[in-house]
């Protein structure tokens, strides 16, 4: 039997039940695929049913604030996404009219749609041919045709697209592109496969060659820069604390936190009180520092890891645009400090 009938043989027989795939509306099928970029489908799902539910059309999307999407989008991570999505849904539903382009090419031009999401929502919503190309897609094939190419260069994604588009049945992409991914997503996963019961163990190269494990190649290997961040909650004699938009570019763009103190390393008490109280907290009169946790919270983006610490500062003034806590809870936050913001009551 050829690759794609064995192919979506199985992906009839084993696939998941997921909203995405009942339904061809373009609007749905690119949240979908701007949510499950870097994220899993079990993270993903929650968000979708959110998204669908709050902003049912483009439109929806488009007259929504950004802090309201970025409150939605809070948990999922890689927030640049969920500000492209926003700016895309106002370009479309403005521009456009509410309709998004109609071919594999005309897509590519949507801030944030690149050649996989252009890919996905051209053969799931208009059954327009052509291959996707994602990490799962990189495995099943570079396995099955035994192939070296490293896939962190650009090349090697063309050298992929080739033999993929080759592989796909020009009848019925959608099915083809769903299949493939679901086959790494499922069966083909990164770490001991259960090849034994793979309906491709007849004829998988890298399973002949025992070359499973360390396919596909990738050299590239990412830099990741360790960041100590000393988060500073201060506490007026009404409980109330103050918060600040990080405008500046780099992580959580837009986002909220409590005013910030970066060290080069962990911080210490006498560090932190001296920055405090002779420097970032000069102006208010302090009864009081402690730190809210015995160790760092290790939080791991794709290329950092913060070191985090929460400091409580207690002052004598009322704060000037004190929060209170229940207004706190409302503003987006990168979701480690969110979870501090919950957890604060028991812990500090
Ligand atoms: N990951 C990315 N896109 C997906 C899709 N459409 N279905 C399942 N997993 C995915």
């Amino acid at each position: 039997m050829d690759f794609h009938n064995k192919l979506i043989k199985w992906y009839l027989q084993n696939k998941r039940d997921l909203p995405w795939r009942k339904t061809v509306d373009p609007y749905q099928i690119w949240l979908s695929e701007i949510m499950l970029q870097q994220t899993r489908v079990v993270q993903g799902m929650p968000y979708f049913f959110a998204f669908t539910k709050e902003f049912p059309t483009v439109f929806d999307l488009a007259n929504a604030s950004e802090e309201k999407v970025l409150k939605l989008w809070q948990g999922l991570g890689y927030y640049s996404r969920a500000r492209n999505l926003h700016n895309t849904a106002k370009y479309v539903a403005y521009d456009l009219d509410g309709i998004f382009p109609l071919s594999y090419k005309d897509l590519l031009n949507l801030k944030g749609v690149g050649e996989y999401t252009a890919a996905a929502i051209a053969s799931f919503s208009y059954n327009e041919a052509v291959p996707v190309v994602d990490g799962n897609v990189f495995r099943v094939l570079s396995r099955y045709f035994n192939i070296e190419s490293d896939i962190a260069l650009p090349a090697t994604k063309k050298e992929f697209a080739k033999l993929a588009s080759e592989l796909m049945p020009k009848d019925n992409p959608a099915i083809f592109n769903q299949a493939i991914m679901e086959f790494g997503a499922l069966q083909c996963v990164p770490k001991n496969p259960v090849c034994k019961t793979c309906v491709f163990n007849d004829s998988c190269l890298a399973l002949q060659k025992k070359k499973v494990n360390s396919l596909p190649v990738k050299l590239k290997k990412t830099k990741i820069t360790k960041r100590f961040f000393n988060y500073l909650i201060l506490e007026d004699h009404l409980g109330n604390t103050l918060i600040q938009k990080r405008t500046a570019k780099g992580i959580w763009h837009n986002l909220y936190e409590f005013p910030l103190l970066e060290t080069k390393e962990i911080a210490g008490f006498d560090y932190v009180s001296a920055a405090v109280k002779s420097e970032i907290f000069s102006d208010y009169t302090i009864i009081g520092i402690e730190e809210c946790a015995e160790a760092a919270i290790i939080h791991k983006l794709s290329h950092q890891h913060l070191h985090i610490q929460f400091w409580k500062v207690k002052i004598k003034e009322t704060l000037e645009n004190g929060i209170d806590a229940k207004n706190l809870k409302t503003f987006p936050f990168p979701i480690v400090i969110y979870n501090f913001i919950e957890k604060q009551e028991i812990i500090c």
